[in-house]
């Protein structure tokens, strides 16, 4: 080798070291503010939350500054592949500091990032700014990149500090100039990440010391014909303190142009009919309060109305608060969520107690709360309104089951949401980003997500403001009414209805589609009319009952026993509309393909049968049938081997929805401590609390809220109450329902730190032996105990060793306390009762 190159490389791995981001002393503030908390009784959780953990390897996470479901977040926007605009690679450059984002969506190009503000700085004067996206870029300082719940903090390499601070729709932002440099700032109006500008104003009112902007902009994840639109307000005065200096317009491209307009205050631009990227916006220099700290304060309004909304919403959720003021408001109320769930930090390994916080987090990071800021067809709702639903596919599953546990009254503005889409759009939405509606990528997975919460919720709906009924009846449009296009909305249902799977290559004359993935939507298709079943049982509509339970079942209509994989035979495969199956080896598109271009999305050439996932994956996936699935691939031994060979033969993606559920199916199989098993290796292989601490797209925090599952040792089952147990990794929570009025403490006897690895080590306790669960007042609701009348008054076992029920649990609160053992020779069973199934008779009667 070249001695030069040598060098070279060796230089590289230095700056590589030396330029981490986000900050170490991140991490450090962290690790101490978690000793810290070992002994506090009240400890501020958010001072354990890492916001860049995912923003490596495509986790896509937004550490922007947001509070809780905010509908800002303010981030940098990054060169290179950046949906979220932020990543940690040093190696991109600083486009700008924007408002507005999404976290955790795999849009190739982003989505949002508009109006864009980046500071610089221009010795020559105004005519020598750099205004164009790749004239004004710039790398970071090393290990500067910080923030926290409600913060976010980015330096760049010319030592200039950018800080945001959130409200729900507004936000300060403070940019601090190195001494003796005269502030500048390019403002962007044409470019948002997926460069989809199509249309919009700015305007420059320099006795206000304002600039207001806004346009038309286009979807991360839909048909690009349709636009949204927004509005920002420039506040540049702070409240008179600074003043405007310079100011005008710009225009500039990467091939010579590099116009501007000093004095100029109005641009108004159209679509650019020929495409790419439109570069234009405001330039304008500011006069610091105080020339030695050379501080700059903005403050910035957003509104999806208009720019005069825009404005008001900075006045009334900003006024003249400072910075720190504001960055303590949006502390105390993520400090109020984050409480929902409490530990025992001091006998929690740390890094566990980080990855749970975190995880919390990112749980109401999302989606961004836009009520009183709706458009198009929503503008004059009165219902609540959400922005970045994306998708319903990815929150369905672990989403919302964390939230029905502590959070029902943002539940229910959610599930308010998802009604108004079916009152608005005749079907629920299902990818909603950009307030457009997006691809739909299962079929209706609303169905689940509104059915979840009405199963929880039966009782306090109407306070909550959901009327059961209507949410009937939107659940039942989803199943029965065939929309014209099901890619953007509903499901292929008349002829789902007339095979009773989604045929291949079927004559469809009553709507249009893309025509792919008729296997993985047949089976999520049947998992929502389950979600229709479990409300019809709770409605006490018993045909409906029977219809959908039928329905439900539709899935055995594409299992091919004649398939075979790796010695395993059966597997769901797609069909024509004539009965014949058609082959697709099970192994394509799982990460043993070897075919690296085969399309596996939404492509038209997806010829595979599944979406993003393998029939291998697909084929594990029937979660209100589990007990007909292991009879289908052979009985619960072959099923066994089929998981084991399943995990170890590398077919399971950690960070592909479909897979969230393989690790805890041994418990269908009677076999728990397997379940228990798969969860450690799946957590320590898979997660961690770098910024690649996350196996792939967030994906609004379906991938954190599995996360959370796993350490709390449980597993949702959807559209149920019916809840898996697995093995605590911390020795003590307590879930608070601050609706409901009430606590749920789980306390797990026996538990081992040690346990708490990739494998557990022998002899290290971690298998769950027995549960009791305790009213407040100490009476024993029930148990797995032989005889636990000695421990007060039992009532019949309403569970076993490996799940129990929300109504006997966390709608009443009280304590759970889960006994575990080194031993897994003696509990390898749930002991009793498996978790339920439709065909062995599981919930035959709703809970209420
Ligand atoms: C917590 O308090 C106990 C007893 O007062 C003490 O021994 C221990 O060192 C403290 N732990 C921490 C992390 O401060
Ligand atoms: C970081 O960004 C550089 C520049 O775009 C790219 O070449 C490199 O692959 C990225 N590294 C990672 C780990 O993504
Ligand atoms: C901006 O241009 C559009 C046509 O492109 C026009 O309809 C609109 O009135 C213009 N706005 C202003 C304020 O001039
Ligand atoms: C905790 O995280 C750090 C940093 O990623 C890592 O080095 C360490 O191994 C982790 N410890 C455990 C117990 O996972
Ligand atoms: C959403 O915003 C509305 C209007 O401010 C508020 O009433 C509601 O509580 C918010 N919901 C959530 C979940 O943040
Ligand atoms: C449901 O399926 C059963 C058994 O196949 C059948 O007897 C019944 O008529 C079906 N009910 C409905 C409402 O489709
Ligand atoms: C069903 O249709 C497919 C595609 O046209 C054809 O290949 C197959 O032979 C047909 N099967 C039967 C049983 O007719
Ligand atoms: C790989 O997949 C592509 C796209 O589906 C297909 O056209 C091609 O034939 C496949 N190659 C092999 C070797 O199977
Ligand atoms: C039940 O009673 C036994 C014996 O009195 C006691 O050791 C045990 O801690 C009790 N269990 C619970 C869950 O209270």
């Amino acid at each position: 080798m070249d001695f030069r190159l040598i060098f070279f490389e060796i230089l590289w791995l230095f700056t590589l070291l030396a330029l981490a981001q986000p900050s170490p002393a991140l991490q450090q503030r962290i690790s101490d503010a978690i000793k810290d908390a070992a002994n506090q009784t009240n400890p501020d959780y958010t001072a354990f939350v890492n916001p860049f953990i995912g923003t490596a390897k495509d986790g896509n996470v937004c550490p922007g500054a947001s509070i809780p479901f905010g509908m800002v977040k303010f981030s940098t926007d990054m060169t290179g592949y950046a949906p979220a605009g932020y990543v940690s690679n040093v190696s991109e450059y600083i486009r700008g500091l924007s408002p507005l984002h999404d976290s955790g969506t795999g849009s190739s190009l982003g989505t949002y990032g508009n109006f864009e503000i980046m500071p610089v700085l221009c010795p020559g004067g105004f005519e020598t700014c750099t205004t164009s996206l790749n004239g004004r870029q710039r790398f970071r300082k090393p290990d500067s990149d910080d923030g926290a719940p409600g913060y976010f903090s980015l330096t760049l390499d010319n030592n200039i500090k950018m800080e945001a601070t959130p409200t729900r729709r507004s936000g300060l932002e403070r940019f601090t100039f190195p001494p003796n440099t005269k502030p500048y700032f390019v403002l962007d109006l044409a470019n948002d990440l997926p460069v989809s500008f199509a249309g919009g104003e700015l305007n420059i009112d320099p006795e206000l010391g304002r600039i207001t902007i806004g346009g038309r902009y286009g979807s991360s994840f839909g048909p690009g014909r349709f636009n949204y639109q927004a509005f920002a307000c420039y506040d540049l005065l702070d409240g008179g303190k600074q003043k405007l200096e310079e100011f005008g317009v710009w225009t500039a491209d990467n091939y010579g142009l590099n116009a501007k307009g000093l004095g100029l205050t109005h641009l108004n631009l159209s679509l650019n009919l020929i495409g790419g990227v439109y570069q234009s916006g405001a330039l304008f220099s500011l006069l610091p309060e105080n020339p030695e700290a050379n501080e700059l304060n903005v403050r910035v309004g957003i509104s999806f109305r208009s720019t005069e909304q825009a404005c008001a919403n900075a006045e009334s959720e900003i006024g003249s608060a400072t910075f720190d003021e504001i960055r303590e408001r949006a502390r105390l109320l993520w400090l109020e969520k984050l409480s929902r769930i409490e530990i025992d930090v001091a006998g929690s390994p740390p890094n566990v107690t980080e990855m749970l916080y975190s995880s919390l987090y990112r749980s109401f990071l999302t989606p961004n709360n836009a009520t009183g800021e709706s458009q198009g067809v929503f503008a004059d709702t009165n219902a609540f309104y959400f922005d970045s639903l994306y998708c319903s596919w990815d929150t369905f599953r672990t989403f919302f089951p964390l939230l029905s546990l502590h959070s029902p009254v943002e539940y229910a503005q959610i599930v308010d949401t998802y009604i108004d889409g079916w009152r608005k759009h005749g079907w629920m939405p299902e990818c909603r980003a950009n307030n457009l509606q997006g691809w739909t990528q299962g079929g209706t997975s609303a169905d689940n997500i509104v059915g979840h919460f009405a199963v929880h919720y039966y009782n306090e709906a109407q306070r909550l403001g959901i009327d059961l009924q209507e949410l009937y009846q939107a659940m039942v449009t989803d199943a029965e009414v065939n929309p014209p296009e099901w890619n953007i909305q509903g499901r292929q249902v008349n002829v789902y209805k007339q095979y009773g799977y989604v045929p291949f290559a079927v004559l469809d004359t009553s709507s249009t589609g893309r025509q792919t993935r008729e296997g993985s939507r047949t089976l999520e298709y049947a998992f929502e009319d389950f979600a229709i079943r479990q409300v019809a049982q709770l409605l006490d509509k018993p045909e409906d009952v029977e219809r959908y339970t039928n329905m439900s079942l539709f899935y055995r209509n594409i299992w091919d026993t004649s398939v075979e994989s790796d010695g395993f035979k059966g597997f769901f495969q797609k069909r024509y509309s004539n009965g014949t199956f058609f082959y697709n080896n099970p192994i394509d598109c799982s990460p043993n393909d070897k075919n690296e271009t085969r399309a596996c999305s939404l492509q038209g050439t997806n010829t595979n049968g599944f979406y993003e996932s393998s029939s291998w994956e697909y084929s594990l996936f029937v979660p209100h049938d589990t007990a007909y699935l292991i009879e289908l691939i052979g009985g619960r031994e072959t099923f066994v081997k089929r998981v084991d060979h399943f995990f170890d033969k590398g077919y399971y993606l950690a960070g592909n929805e479909p897979s969230f559920q393989t690790p805890v199916e041994y418990h269908y199989a009677d076999r728990p401590t397997k379940s228990v098993q798969r969860v450690r290796e799946v957590v320590f292989q898979n997660f961690g609390i770098g910024p690649g601490g996350l196996p792939g797209n967030d994906d609004q925090a379906a991938m954190a809220t599995l996360l959370a599952f796993h350490i709390l040792g449980l597993y949702p089952v959807p559209s149920t109450t019916q809840y898996l147990v697995l093995s605590p990794m911390v020795p003590r929570y307590t879930i608070h329902n601050p609706f409901l009025g009430v606590s749920t403490t789980v306390r797990v006897v026996n538990y081992d730190a040690k346990s708490v690895a990739e494998k557990i080590p022998p002899g290290a306790s971690a298998y769950v032996k027995d549960i009791t669960v305790l009213a407040s007042d100490g009476t024993v609701r029930w148990s797995t105990v032989e005889d636990p009348a000695t421990n007060g008054t039992a009532t019949p076992s309403r569970g076993s060793r490996c799940h129990f029920d929300f109504y006997d649990t966390f709608r009443l609160g009280g304590e759970i306390v889960i006994t575990l053992t080194p031993d897994t020779h003696h509990v390898d069973s749930c002991g009793g009762s498996l978790p339920d199934s439709i065909s062995t008779g599981g919930w035959n009667k709703a809970r209420k």
